[in-house]
């Protein structure tokens, strides 16, 4: 009887204890889905690649892209900000989106380009749909900030 006793609860301790690792499992966040940093750094470069092939919108990086220390440095701060705008564990450091536009003359069409560049090194890596709209609609709000005209 007592070695009964002793397995059942045994057996209802490990029960408990899965029952409590199953609770605390938390729902995955955006970056989880989109795979990490890795894939964040993935799409980054191949967006960047777009943006740099993209003759509506790459007079606007002309500097950028011939310096490749800034390049580097464009597109940390782009990894670290859709990191951190997707619930990652990264910090964007760099500045505002209204500060870092500011002059630039950017329209309505070219931030538009922007985004489809974005879609397609999405598309690219297979980021699904409902991964890739919650994603655009992060960024979305900020057209406000970057469109002077
Ligand atoms: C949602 C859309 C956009 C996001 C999230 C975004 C994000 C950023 C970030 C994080 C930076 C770096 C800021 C810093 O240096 O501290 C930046 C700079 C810049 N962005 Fe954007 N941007 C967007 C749209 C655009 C558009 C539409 C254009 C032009 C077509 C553009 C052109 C630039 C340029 C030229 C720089 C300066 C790069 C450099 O320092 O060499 N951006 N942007």
């Amino acid at each position: 009887m007592r070695k009964y006793i002793a397995s059942l609860l045994v057996v209802s301790g490990l029960a408990l204890t899965s029952l409590t690792a199953a609770l605390a499992q938390k729902t995955p966040t955006l970056y989880d889905n989109l795979g990490g940093k890795k894939a964040i750094v993935a799409v980054v470069d191949e967006f960047v690649s777009r943006v740099a092939a993209d003759n509506r919108i790459n007079a606007f990086f002309k500097q950028t892209a011939s310096d490749p220390k800034r390049l580097a440095s464009f597109k940390a701060k782009l990894v670290d900000q859709i990191c951190q705008a997707s619930g990652g564990p990264c910090k964007y450091k760099g500045k505002d989106m209204k500060s870092a536009h500011a002059g630039m003359g950017i329209s309505g069409a070219d931030f538009g380009a922007l985004v489809e560049d974005l879609v397609g090194a999405l598309d690219k890596f297979n980021v699904k749909p409902a991964d890739k709209n919650t994603l655009l609609g992060v960024l979305g709000p900020m057209k406000s900030d970057i469109v002077e005209k």
